[in-house]
């Protein structure tokens, strides 16, 4: 017999944490990623070391420098035996000696669909194992977790159209997660939080998951110009028929599949299903594909508006022509015809690049419809013509060749916009004791009293710019 906290536990485990998606930003401002350096690699003992941006940087090893030049204000959190020292000048493999510049992260906007990676859990996201979004919802959704990695620092702009408060389930910084406003906005008032976070909106917390069992519809159309502003969209497709799947910036080749479901559907079975019987055979291995619930859309020409409800869009791309994508739409709809009914599905269609879709029972009502309305105006225009004494001319009809199929060329960008198989985790063992700070690094003497140090990090006042800044001395 379970007691109550475990039935609360287990409730909140199936609902609250699973149906939204764990969301972690991608770039780091950390010492050690060679890409932070405008030399492009981590600086060593001959070079001079420049931070021209106020931010938020992690260390995590000892590193020699010729000379350190800091910004107004800012922050090095220092791993446990992490810090700086003067003299290693002499290191092997140490060159001739330059300004190693450190990249200035102001413009990295939380709004880019391209610098998040999304997971199932926290799990999924440590090993790597990421799920395909379309470009709204590749940026944290309303009720998604939001993950800064442990033992890393970065810098990102929250700024949102009209400048409202950028609202999620939680956020979580340097292994500590936020999920009460109070907490997050005392921690964004801290030096750390405004050296981590900086533009014209908020960022809050709002801890209701989503607890619908068919998942929630990912809200990010106010900031639908924001979020495309940074994608660039391929300038041609090597398909028939582009399509153009909800919530994404861009035209694609492959094929959409609007699933309807019914009571007793769950998104996140259905998602577990796919991967297992379709996305994890070889024959599919490149294939992406996202899902997610979206709103229903309005039917053709106003009909029945507000009759269509909420559905499910599976997004299936190959980086290609489209068409392996389309075989497993096609495969996704067999297996909706033989199990739907188990899986509180009431039925499924499917639109492919290639032309080739099937319509809905609405689509082909509606179809028909107009269909039989053009016969008809067609006939009656005839005939009251016919009754003008008008014959109709004779058409001669050439013969057409079939065309060739063409293949394209495929282009890496593809898979570069759609963040494919590019897609790599990394794992740092480096990192993998989060008791930062614990010790207080000898080397770090008392001659470098400018700097304060706290158990959060190294908060600095550059006495350059005493005046401008004072009360980040902690
Ligand atoms: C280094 O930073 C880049 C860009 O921010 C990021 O994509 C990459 O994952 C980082 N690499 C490492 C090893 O941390």
């Amino acid at each position: 017999m379970l007691r109550r906290p475990d039935v609360c536990l287990l409730v909140f485990c199936l609902f609250g944490a699973t149906q939204a998606l764990y969301k972690q930003w991608i770039p780091d401002t950390n010492y050690e990623n060679r890409s932070n350096w405008n030399t492009g690699v981590v600086p060593c003992g001959r070079d001079r070391v420049v931070f021209p941006a106020p931010g938020s940087v992690y260390v995590g090893t000892a590193h020699s420098v010729q000379e350190m030049t800091l910004p107004p204000n800012g922050e090095l959190l220092l791993h446990a035996g992490a810090g700086f020292y003067i003299g290693g000048a002499e290191e092997p493999g140490c060159g001739a000696g330059a300004v190693a510049r450190f990249r200035d992260s102001d413009p990295l906007r939380w709004f880019d669909p391209t610098l998040w990676h999304a997971a199932l859990t926290p799990d999924d996201l440590g090993k790597g194992r990421h799920v395909f979004s379309v470009h709204e919802e590749s940026v944290p959704c309303e009720r998604d977790d939001v993950v800064f990695e442990a033992a890393t620092s970065f810098r990102v702009d929250t700024s949102s159209s009209g400048g409202g408060a950028v609202t999620v389930r939680s956020v979580s910084v340097l292994g500590e997660t936020f999920s009460r406003q109070a907490d997050l906005a005392r921690y964004l008032g801290s030096a750390s939080g405004r050296a981590q976070f900086h533009g014209g909106s908020a960022l809050a917390v709002e801890p209701s998951g989503c607890d619908d069992p068919a998942g929630c519809v990912c809200d990010n159309s106010a900031n639908r110009r924001r979020i495309c502003e940074g994608v660039a969209c391929p300038p041609a497709l090597p398909c028939e028929v582009p399509l153009r799947p909800a919530g994404h910036c861009c035209d694609v080749c492959g094929a959409v599949v609007s699933v309807r479901f019914a009571a007793g559907f769950s998104l996140l079975s259905y998602r577990r299903r796919v991967q297992r019987l379709f996305l994890d055979l070889p024959a599919y291995g490149a294939v992406q594909l996202g899902m997610s619930r979206v709103p229903g859309a309005p039917l053709p020409m106003g009909l029945l508006r507000g009759g269509a409800a909420d559905h499910i869009q599976v997004v299936v791309l190959d980086g290609g022509a489209g068409l392996v994508a389309e075989a497993l739409a096609r495969d996704l709809l067999a297996d909706v015809d033989a199990h739907g009914a188990e899986l509180g599905i009431a039925g499924a269609e499917i639109k492919a690049s290639s032309g080739n879709g099937t319509v809905g029972p609405w689509g082909a009502l509606v179809g028909a419809f107009f269909g039989v309305l053009l016969l008809v105006l067609v006939g009656v225009g005839v005939v009251v013509l016919r009754r003008r004494g008008w014959r109709p001319p004779s058409i001669a009809m050439p013969t057409m060749p079939s065309m060739p199929a063409m293949p394209w060329p495929r282009r890496a960008t593809d898979d570069e916009a759609l963040g494919g198989p590019l897609d790599a985790g990394f794992e740092n063992p480096m990192f993998d004791t989060p008791g930062l700070m614990s010790a207080v690094p000898s080397i770090y003497g008392a001659e470098m009293s400018p700097i304060s140090m706290t158990t959060s990090g190294v908060h600095f006042v550059n006495p350059a710019y005493e005046d401008h800044e004072t009360d980040l001395n902690v």
